[in-house]
């Protein structure tokens, strides 16, 4: 299948979570893709059009499903962007003797669960007349196969049942939405609220700007298709393995 280029592209689109990486493609999306009607769902709506969603509430999540049938019904690009890996109540564990139920429980609701009930709320307005994607924000953490320095318990472990949870998905849209690609995207280290307590170490060449992350990751995604579903990609196009 021919791929067409970002600037090409039409329909909508619908960035999810209004925090660094998530606002940046926004902007970028609206530069690069002039075609796209591009709308942000937040927990923190700043601007008018902007749509208010929890993705930690099911009664949010409905009202985003009904918002979607009834405004975006030529969907087809869906970026989840929303995670969490530190907050008051949580807190990125070096031992094992750091991991309490809660901890584990507050990084699954959101980084786990979010991204495949947000599928799941978003399946009926998603375009099946062009080709879409579902792509949500995973990390290399989440790599199982990856995994050499160990620590982050909750976080690993929620990115990686993310990405068990979208590969389990794209087989399914291969048959319902054949013309959806589904991908787990890793932003690379990117200077967000999210990192910015673990940045230290990280050299500055090796840190992103939000920016350069979003572009970075449509760049990505420009060059997918349905017959790469269900994959796992860095924002440099290197498959991530699981
Ligand atoms: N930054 C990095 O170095 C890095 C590296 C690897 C992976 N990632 C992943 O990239 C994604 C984006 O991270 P970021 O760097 O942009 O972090 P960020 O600036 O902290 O943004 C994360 C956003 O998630 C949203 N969110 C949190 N709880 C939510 C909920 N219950 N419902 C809806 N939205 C919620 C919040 O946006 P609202 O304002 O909408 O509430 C928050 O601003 C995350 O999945 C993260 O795990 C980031």
């Amino acid at each position: 299948m021919t791929r067409q280029p970002l600037q090409d592209w039409c329909g909508q689109a619908l960035v999810v979570g209004g925090g660094g990486i998530g606002r940046a493609l926004l902007d970028a999306l609206k530069r690069l893709a002039p075609g796209l009607e591009v709308h942000l769902a937040t927990r923190n709506p700043r601007a008018a059009g902007e749509i208010r969603v929890d993705l930690c509430d099911d009664a949010s999540l409905d009202a985003l499903s009904q918002h979607a049938l009834q405004h975006l019904r030529r969907l087809r690009l869906v970026l989840n962007t929303a995670g969490l890996l530190h907050g008051p109540q949580l807190h990125p564990e070096k031992r094992l003797s750091s991991v309490t139920r809660s901890q584990l429980r507050q990084s699954f609701e959101l980084n786990a669960y979010g991204p495949i009930l947000l599928a799941r709320s978003l399946e009926p307005a998603l375009a099946r007349d062009m080709p879409s994607h579902f792509a949500s924000l995973s990390a290399r953490v989440g790599s199982i196969s990856d995994n050499r320095l160990g620590g982050w318990y909750a976080y690993r472990a929620a990115k990686a049942a993310q990405n068990q949870l979208l590969h389990t998905l794209a087989i399914e849209w291969s048959r319902r939405l054949p013309l959806c690609c589904v991908s787990a995207l890793h932003p690379g280290t990117t200077a967000t609220a999210l990192s910015e307590p673990f940045r230290s170490s990280v050299p500055p060449n090796r840190l992103l700007t939000p920016e350069q992350a979003a572009e970075a990751l449509l760049a990505v995604l420009q060059h997918l298709g349905p017959e790469q579903s269900g994959r796992f990609w860095a924002w440099d196009g290197s498959a991530i393995p699981w």
